[in-house]
């Protein structure tokens, strides 16, 4: 396992526990070629799957058919403008305007752990953890080097990528497009995996097969998005959740970004990943560096579940920093779905009152608590409390609430200026804004210029003021419009194409500050519900809200997508009032309850308000998150059935890592005369213990077919169980399984 370097070869091989990733140099002029990239294989010698011994030959054998060489090599790092006319990683522009260059392979490192990426999220690991070899590439005739970095986290079966360009030359440079990643591999009958939605409709699952040509998802909002996401899977054809090979590609940041498959010519797939290049530039001036955020690679040979567990196994370990990683966290509730914009210290008391009585642990204060906020029209930047709204202030507030058992958590859009604000009115020239042109606004609000070191310092002072002002252990970090009208007072011309990526270490650098000055702040990301939902937001927080749709049927498809990457401690999700307020849709209670239980769980309603019956079942579902969270949160998720898919039902488990207990999810989205019990294979179980399986709800163990006795794991997976077909639409069941 490792990286190891074979020198007649010349080849290196990088090995996880289960995967192996192959690079080779190739000919006199040191080409750096992709070799492989699957299953674990023992041996290395398999260089000649990069072709260089067949037409149209490497260059020291075939001179005269350079160009074809470049356009079919399998190339781990391609560049621009010599020949090779697939979609290329890297380009720039000189001083003369030329936009070529050409790299060879110069020298290796192989390096124990990993380095942090400056400025920027990334995966981290100790010694033990993780090995990184890094590849120094250079352009003889430019003077630029490029180090190629891939980290091998060993035991979570997964290789984080990264680059770093520097500019050794006399002259400045222009990176005009800097992929964090390339694999060139042969096409076999793969099929492509992409999330897309919309706002409320956020990170659904798209499969469809790869065509020729170029295929992928991207943003230009600077930020991830609602519409498209960062990540992608290649896939065999044939491949479900237990089968077939996968190839999981997620990037660790959350601007503006593209994924892209390209079927060329001889149908290999060229897959990339990086920071998108429309609307890109970044000036390195002589000695200057410039460092990629990375891209995390899971292969998987047994299906999409495998490679899920992958992706949660190194978010959970080696991305989320946060304290509350591995605690449960307080079972909030949240006044927005509650009051909206209005409420005063009164009502939030009067909430509070309830909810401690029920066992809920915070309240957490949304919008509308600052300047004279009164609907989403006004005073973003204003971050002093709306005296009017809290009489008594702030502080008397959080200490009423800490009076009466609870934690208190509060709402900022941190990023953003109202054209009505006291903030706006004094500097007018901090929000984002092309010169001469009127910016368009989206909510009634701008984007603050984060790009600007003294507005970051300013928005930070305003935020930290306030959580010290009280005892304030729960942020929600909000964002509720995407960029455009890229401008800004202070960058010079030559680095306004810099901008989008200058606002997102802007982001990175505020969140940063946050974290380390109030390190035990729970922190929880959102952008109009889950429009920055990624893992470069996870490095700073460990949750992040899922969506503004709360309705729980909604939510199985949004939960379902979103889990395919993200493991469920991180993904924020809450019990709210009926008719839902996003599709007017009735549910039950229980169900609301079971799938927000696969997240972090909270409420989002108001206690004083909701029906008595359904009140009543809030201590039973404040018991359920404290029995099943520790298992929720740190345990292997297995997807049995997709509603998205089938139309019907959706079910999904999560197993202890030691398989000594699950815990199974069945949702019947809606009912179907005469249907039959259903069967549904379980997973993840040993196969030589036995389980015993009671459904947490008493009134459903009533129906259970399998009670009073015990089945073994091998029994449970392969001939499966029977669920009761139950009565009404929207119906959830929860199943505890334990080993005896
Ligand atoms: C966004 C968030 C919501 C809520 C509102 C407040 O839409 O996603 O949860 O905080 O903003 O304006």
């Amino acid at each position: 396992m490792g990286i190891s370097y074979n020198e007649q070869s010349r080849t290196f091989k990088l090995d996880t526990c289960a995967s192996t990733y192959m690079i080779g140099i190739a000919d006199d002029e040191n080409f750096v070629g992709h070799i492989y990239f699957g299953p674990y294989i023992d041996d290395d010698n398999i260089s000649y799957l990069m072709r260089t011994k067949e037409p149209p030959f490497v260059p020291s054998v075939n001179g005269r058919d350079r160009l074809a060489f470049y356009d079919s090599f399998p190339s781990e790092y391609p560049t621009h403008g010599l020949g090779d006319y697939r979609d290329d990683a890297l380009a720039i522009r000189t001083g003369k305007g030329n936009t070529a260059l050409k790299l060879s392979f110069v020298s290796y490192d192989i390096i124990p752990g990993k380095k942090p990426i400056q400025g920027l999220p990334a995966t981290f690991g100790s010694p033990d953890e993780c090995c990184t070899l890094e590849l120094t590439c250079r352009d003889e005739i430019l003077g630029i080097d490029v180090i190629l970095s891939y980290t091998v986290f060993e035991n979570v079966d997964a290789i984080a990528r990264s680059v770093k360009v520097i500019n050794n030359a006399g002259d400045p440079i222009e990176l005009t497009r800097v992929m964090s990643m390339c694999l060139d591999m042969d096409n076999e009958d793969y099929d492509l995996i992409t999330l897309h939605g919309s706002w409320a409709r956020e990170r659904h699952i798209n499969r469809r097969p790869l065509s020729k040509g170029i295929q992928g998802v991207s943003s230009l909002k600077g930020e991830s998005g609602h519409q498209e996401h960062p990540f992608m899977a290649v896939l065999d054809h044939n491949a479900d959740q237990d089968r077939g090979e996968v190839f999981g590609f997620s990037f660790v940041y959350s601007g503006n970004f593209l994924a892209e498959c390209y079927v060329n010519q001889f149908d290999s797939v060229r897959v990339m990943m990086g920071i998108n290049p429309e609307d890109f530039t970044w000036r390195l001036e002589p000695g200057d560096e410039f460092e990629t955020p990375e891209v995390i690679m899971v292969h998987s040979s047994e299906g999409i579940g495998n490679m899920t567990r992958s992706f949660h196994d190194l978010f959970r370990n080696h991305l989320i920093r946060s304290p509350y990683k591995d605690l449960k966290r307080p079972i909030l509730i949240n006044n927005w779905e509650a009051t909206y914009f209005e409420f005063d210290t009164d009502k939030l008391i009067a909430i509070v009152d309830e909810a401690s009585k029920l066992g809920i642990e915070m309240l957490v204060m949304d919008d509308g608590w600052f300047g004279h906020r009164d609907s989403d029209n006004s005073s973003l930047g204003d971050w002093y409390v709306y005296e009017d709204k809290l009489k008594g202030g702030l502080k008397h507030l959080v200490d009423e609430v800490n009076k009466r058992g609870m934690k208190f958590g509060i709402w900022f859009e941190p990023e953003m200026i109202s054209p009505d604000s006291d903030l706006y009115r004094a500097h007018p020239d901090w929000a984002i804004a092309i010169e001469g042109r009127t910016p368009g606004q989206a909510r009634e609000q701008y984007v603050l210029d984060l790009t600007r070191p003294e507005v970051v310092d300013y928005t930070y002072d305003q935020v930290s003021k306030i959580l010290k002002s009280a005892n304030i252990e729960y942020v929600k970090w909000d964002m509720n419009r995407p960029l455009a009208d890229m401008g800004s007072a202070k960058l010079p011309p030559k680095k306004m194409g810099e901008m989008f990526h200058r606002y997102m270490l802007g982001v990175y650098e505020l969140q940063e500050r946050l974290i380390t000055d109030f390190p035990n702040l729970l922190l929880e990301n959102c952008s109009g519900g889950g429009g920055r939902f990624d893992p470069g937001m996870l490095y700073y927080s460990p949750q992040i809200w899922c969506s503004d749709d709360t309705d729980a049927i909604e939510r199985l498809s949004i939960q379902e997508g979103t889990s395919i990457v993200y493991p469920l401690s991180a993904m924020g999700a809450h019990v709210s009032d009926c008719p839902n307020h996003t599709v007017g849709r009735v549910t039950p209670f229980k169900t609301r309850g079971y799938v927000a239980l696969a997240g972090t769980f909270g409420y989002e309603l108001d206690v004083t308000k909701i029906p008595e019956e359904d009140r009543n079942m809030i201590p039973d579902q404040v018991k359920m998150y404290h029995t099943y969270n520790d298992l929720v949160r740190m345990g292997d998720y297995f997807r049995l059935a997709s509603f998205s898919e089938n139309r019907e039902y959706d079910c999904y488990m999560v197993v202890s890592k030691d398989k000594s207990e699950a815990l199974l999810t069945f949702v019947q989205v809606l009912n179907r005369p005469n249907q039959h019990s259903r069967k549904i294979r379980l997973k993840g179980l040993d196969p030589k213990r036995r389980y015993e399986l009671t459904y947490v709800d008493p009134e459903d163990e009533k129906n259970n077919t399998l009670s009073g006795e015990t089945y073994s794991g091998d029994i449970l997976m392969k001939a499966g169980i029977l669920i009761q077909n139950p009565w009404g639409d929207f119906q959830g069941r929860l199943i505890s399984i334990k080993a005896v």
